[in-house]
């Protein structure tokens, strides 16, 4: 064959392959049969054997290429990936829509067109594509950091390479954006799951407690070749940025990724008004068991969008979505036993020792039983029959105590008056359901207040486990978290099952940890309910650590994401000396959080650097919108007039604060002119 013909030949056999592979996997409807599409795969195959030059890697022969070195890449993104809040039950779907009402201003009898689609129980990933070709494939991670996992992603069928660049289906000449972010799930069928259990138990390896671990697992691997052995599929929901291109609705975006090649939620409707949304949630309910793949909910977005684009977004989860939860599958075990936890803030947590049980795929062992309150109400006692479910999916909890199993002698449960751990008192706070062990230098206490500030998610010391942690308390080397950077080689050394080599790791990773980011600090010290969210919006809003302790819970109340309850607590925390003490050393040991550059960069744009202040009504947008758009351009509100309010804008019924901005000669922007300066 002639070298140009050879060129052609290659690339019309790669066309072939695409479109039969796209049949296969995300139509399951082939046109040919496998002995056909393999003799195609091995011409191509033998045609870049004798033209390596013209090997791409888009080539469908590139699914599998080499194995990167080392660990998987980290991948920062600029804008996180955001996930979605939750709906419960009817009722909090109701009051989803409700709040997009509220937001928009829309009347309540208003019937808003919404899509619903399959909430897939997998990882959430984030695909790539420059010039229609797949060039990179990241996990979600937290969010803002996630993993390279291209070279896993490529081996998956339903993954087009290339975009198509007609529709499969209709055969319209697709287009083809310069530079295109995507978003969906990488999911395990549930046969495909079955059968890699099934050879795994034959191999006497490991067995996957459900389809998404295993589909975790899968991903995850350096590999690419053991992906090829845990299938995966891909289905694609979302489109991040797509250079030029626009849509008027979901379903039109679904539509066009549907036809650049890429399976989509399937099934997917439209309804109007939210009582046909929930009746599509139940008709999905009872659809469950019988598709081929693990979902946990239904997906409900607003269709529009225009309305998506006013809606925005919080600083976790967009506006114009929700996740409406399948009520978790429940069984029944029996309580073996219940013992208690005491935790970093010092509360003892009775846990449900359970008979190992299946719920949805994962063994359940233990129970969380929260507190005395919670085991008074349900009275849990050891002995009784449970039903037991996953919330969410995740967590395990007791639903209910089957009375009529009970054993005669059982007794009601009591949580000790003594610390399990260190023999104090155990008191109860005003208030609080929780109690607590009295002594603030439990080593319960101590030790897991140790563990969380190590913790990936903290100050991340790498190669430090729990076991250390244990060690150099009984040593004596540590009796807090700052004693953690005053450790010598020498003492460090001495300890069993360390050498040079350990030892210097070791150190120099508590080293490493001294320079980290605000939010990991935050985190670090363990406020009680301050999580890694929190403590990300904290580290947002206030940028320094001496800005956070200085804070009033007013001012930590008004961040969007910190209720009253937290505010106060947070602000509390900053007043006990011991932690004052704790966070005065850990600076004087130099820990550093400021300067690194991988705090979050407020949104820049036209507000960038201006402070606004609203007073009185806008009539065509509600408080929280004006709000969230002038943030969403860079700008801050706040909530009263001083001089470094750079704007203040005034709706109907302008209050004081007017008054006080026209003494103070502050600019004043009525509607007209506010809805002038954020058009675009
Ligand atoms: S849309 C801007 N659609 O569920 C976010 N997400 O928190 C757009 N998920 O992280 C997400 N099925 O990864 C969307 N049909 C679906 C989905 C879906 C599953 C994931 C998503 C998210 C998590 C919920």
């Amino acid at each position: 064959m002639q070298n140009s013909s050879i060129e052609i030949r290659i690339l019309e056999l790669r066309g072939w392959i695409d479109y039969h592979n796209y049949r296969y996997y995300a139509l399951d409807d082939p046109e040919i049969s496998d002995a056909e599409y393999d003799e195609m795969f091995r011409e191509l195959q033998r045609l870049e054997e004798e033209r390596p030059d013209l090997i791409a890697p888009e080539s469908p022969t590139q699914r599998v290429g080499s194995t990167p070195v080392g660990e998987l890449k980290k991948i920062a993104r600029s804008l996180p990936m955001l996930s979605l809040s939750n709906a419960m039950d009817e009722a909090e779907i109701r009051e989803f829509d409700a709040r997009i009402k509220r937001f928009l201003m829309l009347d309540s009898d208003v019937n808003i067109e919404y899509v619903c689609e399959p909430k897939f129980d997998g990882l959430a990933v984030e695909l790539i594509y420059e010039q229609g070709i797949f060039t990179l494939g990241a996990t979600r991670g937290d969010g803002i950091v996630g993993e390279d996992v291209t070279h896993t992603i490529r081996t998956i069928h339903s993954l087009p390479l290339r975009l198509h660049s007609e529709s499969p289906v209709t055969g319209k000449p697709n287009p083809i954006p310069e530079r295109l972010e995507v978003r969906g799930e990488a999911i395990m069928l549930i046969a495909d799951f079955q059968a890699l259990n099934r050879r795994q138990s034959a191999k006497d390896e490991r067995i996957f407690a459900n389809p998404r671990n295993a589909a975790a697992g899968s991903l995850r691997q350096l590999d690419p070749k053991t992906t090829v052995d845990r299938p995966l599929t891909l289905f694609c929901y979302h489109i991040g940025a797509a250079t030029g291109l626009t849509f008027k609705s979901h379903l039109e975006l679904a539509d066009q990724l549907q036809a650049w090649g890429f399976l989509t939620p399937d099934p997917r409707d439209s309804a109007s008004g939210i009582e046909s949304v929930i009746r599509l949630h139940q008709k999905l309910e009872r659809m469950r068991d019988q598709l081929p793949f693990e979902i946990d909910g239904t997906v409900i977005k607003v269709n529009d969008i225009g309305l998506q684009r006013r809606l925005s977004q919080t600083s976790r989860n967009p506006r114009w979505a929700v996740a409406a939860k399948f009520p978790p599958r429940q069984m029944t075990t029996v309580i073996e036993n219940i013992t208690v936890q005491v935790g970093r803030t010092g509360v003892l947590t009775p846990v449900a020792e359970l008979k190992p049980v299946e719920v949805g795929g994962a063994t359940v062992r233990r129970a969380t039983l929260h507190n005395q309150d919670e085991i008074d109400k349900k009275d849990v006692r050891v002995g009784d029959r449970v039903i037991v479910q996953r919330a969410g999916d995740v967590i395990p909890e007791i639903v209910k105590v089957i009375e009529s199993k009970r054993l005669v002698d059982s007794q009601p449960y009591r949580l000790p008056r003594l610390c399990p751990v260190c023999e104090s008192p155990v008191v109860q706070d005003q208030d609080q359901a929780a109690r607590r062990c009295s002594n603030v230098s439990c080593p319960a206490v101590i030790a897991n207040s140790i563990k969380h500030f190590i913790h990936r998610h903290a100050m991340d010391i790498d190669g430090m486990g729990d076991k250390i942690v244990y060690q150099l308390l009984d040593a004596g080397l540590i009796q807090s978290a700052a004693d953690l950077y005053q450790i010598t080689f020498e003492s460090l050394i001495k300890l069993d099952r360390f050498a040079e080599k350990s030892a210097k790791n070791l150190l120099a990773a508590i080293h490493k940890s001294k320079k980290t980011t605000l939010w990991r600090l935050i985190h670090a010290l363990g406020l009680p309910s301050v999580g890694e969210t929190t403590s990300r919006l904290l580290a947002d809003h206030f940028r320094t650590l001496p800005a956070v302790r200085a804070a009033t819970t007013e001012e930590l109340a008004e961040i969007d994401g910190i209720g009253p309850i937290v505010a106060k607590s947070i602000a509390q925390f900053f007043t006990v000396d011991a932690n004052a003490l704790l966070i005065d050393k850990l600076l004087a040991v130099g820990i550093d959080c400021e300067g690194s550059g991988q705090n979050r960069p407020r949104n820049v744009g036209k507000f960038s650097g201006m402070t606004f202040v609203l007073t009185g009504a806008l009539s065509g947008m509600s408080r929280k919108e004006s709000k969230s758009r002038v943030q969403a351009m860079g700008g801050k509100v706040t909530s009263s007039v001083s001089r470094k309010t750079t704007v203040v804008i005034a709706g109907e019924k302008p209050g004081s604060k007017l008054k006080k901005a026209k003494n103070l000669g502050i600019d004043v922007w009525n509607e007209n002119r506010f809805m002038e300066e954020i058009k675009n």
